[in-house]
């Protein structure tokens, strides 16, 4: 399909994520098509998935490189060989060097499961659990050098309720994820929000009435 923007999917693993982007971008009126999945590890079961629905599932192994540097060397070749516009972090482990985030700011996205600023890094789950939080939920943000720091394009929120583990909780965000991450991808690629400075710059506003309340 012709006049799409061309997007990039970097896994490094189950590729739910990125199956429901590849599910979003099936709609003609998505302004994308995932031209692109590429896996660090060869492993990746996201692959079969991104094969299976016919896109070009590429593996470059990071262990086959010296440095960060040569590795995200590699990535940025093959994103351009394929004239790449935006490229989506889908639950991909490796933390990027600055100059491949430089290169590709404004039109790189991640998705991190917690409401950033909280809990970036890792075990975001049993960190909300164990601080007690009664909303958590996922955000998509704009990729800059430091982790899970990026100007926030979108955001989805759930009660914590009694009884929750890390997996009832992971449970419950993913079906958020899955929903937000390709909400936020249209609204980059059809220029709705994009990231000026430090900030996104939105062509709309919302409504500001409405709360998630919990206990609710
Ligand atoms: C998701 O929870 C995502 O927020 C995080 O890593 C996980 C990836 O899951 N960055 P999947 O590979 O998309 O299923």
């Amino acid at each position: 399909m012709t006049g799409r923007h061309r997007v990039a999917i970097l896994i490094s693993g189950r590729g739910s994520n990125m199956a429901s982007l590849i599910e979003a971008a099936r709609s003609a009126d998505f302004p994308a098509e995932i031209a692109l999945v590429l896996s660090n590890r060869p492993d990746a079961a996201g692959l079969g998935r991104a094969t299976e629905a016919g896109i070009e599932a590429l593996v470059i192994d990071h262990k086959h490189f010296s440095n960060r540097e040569s590795f995200d060397e590699a990535v940025d070749e093959a994103l351009r060989a394929r004239a790449i516009d935006f490229v989506c972090l889908a639950g991909f482990m490796r933390v990027l060097t600055s100059s491949f985030v430089e290169r590709w700011a404004g039109r790189m996205l991640n998705i991190h499961p917690s409401l950033l600023p909280l809990f970036r890094g890792t075990h975001t789950h049993q960190r909300a659990l164990q601080a007690g939080v009664l909303v958590h939920g996922c955000t998509v943000h704009f990729v800059v050098p430091e982790l899970d720091a990026g100007p926030i394009i979108a955001q989805a929120a759930v009660p914590v309720v009694p009884g929750d583990t890390e997996a009832s909780l992971a449970a419950r965000i993913l079906v958020q994820e899955h929903r937000l991450y390709p909400e936020a991808l249209r609204m980059l690629c059809k220029g709705e929000a994009r990231l000026e400075g430090e900030r996104v710059w939105f062509q709309q506003a919302w409504s500001p009435d409405g709360a998630l309340r919990s206990p609710g």
